[in-house]
Order: structure tokens, then sequence, then C-alpha cells
């Protein structure tokens, strides 16, 4: 596999600002109201860990993980889902967490599933909205950085599983 070439996006610090102001936002709207996080895996892990220190109010946390088939850089609008929650939803505010929105596939499906278990309330917090190639109108509520298109890795993001610990985002440059 080709090494990437890497072009800074967004630095650490500029994603930790992001992640504060969206700690603040989430807690205004809650309050005291408990927030059941679920973290979407793989993607997520290092925002929903950031994320969740910044929330005030009680809340649990759970995971779930969906994969879509297709190439390494696109998805094929085909979701399995790989790991359920461990938690009922049933009367909880959930607050789905995921690190980027695409053709907004992952999510469409994500939403149809969490809603069926009638969840008090069921909300996106997403930290980069990327809204070219949007395959289904879908809107987070809580969005951290908008970005144009491009191929992005780092902060959980992958490509073929690798660059996902590395502390920024960056723009995987084309290679032959
Ligand atoms: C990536 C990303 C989102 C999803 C967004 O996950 O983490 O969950 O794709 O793409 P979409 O809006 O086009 O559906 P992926 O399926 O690659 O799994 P991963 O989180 O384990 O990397
Ligand atoms: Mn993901
Ligand atoms: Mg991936």
């Amino acid at each position: 596999m080709p090494e990437l070439k890497l072009k800074t996006l967004f630095s650490a610090e500029e994603i930790e600002r992001q992640v504060v102001r969206l700690g603040q936002e989430i807690n205004r709207d809650y309050q005291d109201r408990e927030i059941i996080l679920v973290g979407i895996l793989k993607g997520s892990f290092l925002f929903i860990a950031d994320l969740c220190r910044q929330l005030q109010g009680p809340l649990t946390i759970d995971f779930m993980r969906l994969a879509s088939y297709g190439s390494e850089t696109q998805s094929s609008g085909i979701i399995e889902l790989r790991k359920d929650l461990e938690v009922s939803i049933r009367g909880k505010h959930v607050l789905v967490v995921e690190d980027i929105i695409d053709s907004g596939l992952t999510l469409q499906s994500l939403l149809h599933r969490l809603q069926e278990r009638q969840p008090a309330s069921l909300k996106v917090c997403a930290l980069i909205d990327k809204r070219a190639r949007r395959e289904v109108s879908l809107e987070a509520d809580y969005i951290g950085i908008t970005m144009d298109d491009g191929f992005i890795v780092g902060y959980g993001l992958d490509y073929d599983e690798r660059y996902r610990n590395l502390p920024g985002i960056f723009l995987a440059e084309p290679f032959e």
C-alpha cells in the first residue's frame, strides 16, 4: 500500500477548540437531562473520548459499529450493523457521535434503526460535515467543522485502517 502524502487540514488545537465549543452547546441544550452518548466505531473513538470530557450532565456511553461496503474512499450504500448497543434507549435522550458525515448513508441507516426503539430524543453531533458528496438530505444537530470535498485521515479517520491515531486531520493528496 502506498504511503499517503498528507497536508494539515485541521490541527489538533483547532479540533480541540471545536470540541470545547460543541461541549458548551450540548451542556447548554441538555442541562441536567441524562444523555446516552452513542459513539459510532471505529471512526468516532477519539472524538467521543474528547467530547465526553467536556460534558457536565449525567451521561452514559455506548457504542455501535456500522460498516459500509465499498472502496476505501467511497461508501457503497450497503450498511451492515456489526455491533449493536448494549443498553436500551427507549425513553432516553440519545446523542449520536460521529467523526464525519460524508454521503450520509451510514447516519441515515443508523437513525432509522435507533428511531424504531423510541428514544425520547435523538440528535447527532458530527465533528466534520462534508457536504459535497451528500446523497441523502440529512443535517447533524451539532457540527464541529464543515469542509469541501477531499479525502481526509487522522483523529479517528482511516485509510485502510491506518492513520486513525494522528492527532490532527490531514488531507490525503492523490497519488498515482
Ligand atoms: C466512515 C466514517 C463515518 C462514515 C461516513 O466510517 O467514520 O462513519 O464512514 O460516511 P457516509 O456518510 O458516506 O456513510 P467507515 O464506514 O469507514 O467505518 P470506520 O468508522 O470504522 O472507519
Ligand atoms: Mn465510521
Ligand atoms: Mg473508515
